[in-house]
């Protein structure tokens, strides 16, 4: 997480305004605190910082105005320090200004061996080794690209730093490992976290890849190899579609995207075209992924076992390496991520890389993204960017390539699929039901979602969307494991929301539901058109379309996103950007 910008100003202009422009687009990737430092006319840094989201950064501007040529910025997610205005980056340490996004995990022996050499630290941060050991450098006399070069071969972890000396007041120097970078070439040379944060400013990026560096001048970029070797990597024009359209018509981003589903759908599937030879001589699945993602993979369990008859296994990709798992002969790995840098999706699928000879294949909503460039092959999500934090749209595309990948060998449930996207334009008319269950829910200290099979994950779902936004604290469950324990949270004031198609399972979810609508008065049933009617009075009916069973997961889920969006603006939370979290997670 944090997010990181660089950038030099063509004919000496400054390059403030551009950089709070950067920092908005990467405010998804944290917003406990940001930060701008400049080198002005006199070559001296100058720097201010804020604690919180964007705007008091800008208000600070707004009466201390910082000005300058190059400059750099950054959006944190607090690891090391609490939020705070002296943790805020960029660090300084006398000549030096430095950005980082990562974590310096060798930094404590770093401290002390660096405090024992007299220097003093002003923060809780790991980043403020970088800064004291680049002014160590220059203190004992080396350049600044000595004293850079030093710097990293000595600390140890993750990261992409940007650093500014105000002795080399043309250049800024950064660096990649295991955390995201892009560098732009055009009216300006600059970097980036992400390529959407810098669009603006340049034509051509260049994705850094783990142990590479570069010095950005307003005249050019070197590039070079972890062993300070010049390179010439390629370059990729920027297209248009990574320009973000903005919120439109909508109070939220999220509002937007949970809308901006069946156009997603149908793109999504328009795009890709599953070539059945990617199941060639396999007879394993594993999926790899966080969150939102895991529960995708979760749904597709369920659709591979059926039609394809192949074992699948879904694994939280954080747990995955650090047991000794057995990846058997022929598996196909499937890693789940809509911003491709989930470093823990990274780094289980770097794992099954060292200790099989398994076939990747990712599903990305990001083109480019760290994952698609470690991955065998990729497909991906045609969602479109997604800024809310809460993801709706990427899940349902995620879903839409798994049933295509799962229905391959069923040409009517692949046709079927083709127009399943006018269904969810019919479930986004209930916003208004959606609303009116959000005034009922919206002040419950707690909430269970229940389903059964492929109605399970999207249960656990529909719970991490209400916690994520709304600050209720929720829980899916699969319906059946209530009475082994869960079902003593149930009285009359904790809402149990039932997830209850017409399908095979409709008799037992809705023994289920009896059985909570027997211990608490707050039992909500989605269900279709199929078996309401036998639904007792005292319960809140939802009812959905009526569709081909297998998508169900898909459907339900979305009045779930909508529900959660509801109640969160009821609770005045700041929906697109909820407390303690972002959206790209970088650091383990
Ligand atoms: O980018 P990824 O799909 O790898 O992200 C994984 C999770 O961090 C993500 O799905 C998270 O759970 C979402 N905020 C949920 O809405």
């Amino acid at each position: 997480m944090c997010g990181i910008i660089g950038l030099i100003g063509n004919n000496e202009e400054d390059v403030v305004d551009q950089i709070i422009l950067g920092l908005e687009k990467l405010e998804y990737r944290g917003y406990d605190s940001s930060g701008i430092a400049v080198l002005d006319k006199d070559c001296k840094i100058k720097r201010l910082r804020a604690v919180g989201k964007l705007h008091s950064l800008k208000a600070k501007l707004a009466v201390d105005r910082i000005s300058g040529s190059i400059g750099i910025g950054h959006n944190r997610w607090a690891t090391h320090g609490t939020p705070t205005e002296k943790n805020a980056h960029p660090i300084i340490s006398k000549n030096v200004a430095v950005v980082h996004n990562g974590i310096v995990e060798n930094y404590k022996e770093l401290k002390f061996d660096l405090k024992k050499d007299g220097c003093i630290f002003d923060s809780d941060t790991d980043t403020e080794v970088i800064a004291s050991l680049l002014q160590r450098g220059i203190n004992n006399g080396a350049s600044p690209r000595e004293a850079f070069r030093k710097m990293l071969q000595t600390i140890e972890g993750s990261y992409a730093i940007a650093v500014m000396f105000d002795l080399l007041p043309d250049t800024i120097m950064i660096a990649k490992q295991r955390s995201p970078l892009v560098i732009g070439i055009g009216a300006n040379h600059c970097v980036g976290s992400d390529i959407t944060s810098i669009a603006s400013f340049c034509s051509e990026v260049v994705y850094l890849e783990d142990g590479e560096n570069a010095e950005i001048t307003k005249d050019g970029v070197l590039f070079f190899n972890r062993n300070f070797n010049q390179i010439e990597p390629s370059r990729h024009r920027i297209s248009i579609e990574v320009i973000d359209s903005g919120k439109g018509k909508y109070q939220h981003y999220m509002q937007k995207e949970i809308m901006e589903q069946p156009s997603a759908l149908r793109r999504t599937m328009l795009y890709n075209k599953i070539d059945k030879s990617i199941l060639n001589d396999i007879s394993r699945i594993l999926i790899l992924a966080c969150g939102t993602s895991y529960h995708a993979g979760m749904v597709a369990k369920y659709w591979f076992e059926k039609f394809l008859k192949i074992p699948t296994t879904v694994e939280i990709a954080s747990e995955y390496r650090y047991r000794s798992p057995v990846i058997e002969p022929n598996t196909l790995v499937i890693a789940i991520t809509q911003s491709g840098e989930t470093i823990d999706t990274i780094e289980a699928v770097e794992y099954v890389k060292i200790h099989s000879n398994s076939k990747v294949l990712a599903i990305s909503n990001v083109k480019n993204s760290a994952i698609s460039r470690i991955a065998d092959f990729v497909f991906y999500t045609e969602a479109g960017a997604e800024i809310g934090v809460a993801s709706t749209k990427a899940f349902t595309a995620q879903l839409a390539i798994l049933a295509s990948i799962a229905f391959m060998h069923y040409d009517f449930l692949i046709q079927e699929l083709q127009s399943f996207p006018t269904y969810c334009e019919e479930v986004l008319n209930l916003y208004g039901a959606m609303n009116d269950l959000a005034h009922k829910l919206c002040d419950a200290k707690s909430a269970i979602y229940i389903g059964r099979g492929s109605l399970y994950p999207i249960a656990l779902e529909g719970a991490l969307k209400l916690k994520e936004i709304s600050y209720i604290h929720a829980e899916g469950f699969a319906a059946g494991e209530m009475k082994h324990g869960p079902i003593a949270l149930i009285d009359d004031n904790v809402p149990v929301i039932c997830l209850c198609p017409d399908n095979e399972l409709f008799d037992k979810t809705h023994s289920n539901v009896q059985v909570a609508l027997a211990r608490g008065k707050n039992v909500i049933v989605f269900t279709d058109f199929g078996k309401s009617e036998i639904l007792s009075d005292e319960i809140t009916k939802i009812i959905l379309p009526k569709i081909h069973v297998e998508f169900v997961p898909i459907l339900y889920v979305i009045p779930l996103q909508m529900l959660a969006y509801s109640i969160a603006l009821l609770r005045n939370t700041d929906v697109d950007k909820p407390r303690n979290l972002a959206k790209s997670v970088t650091v383990e």
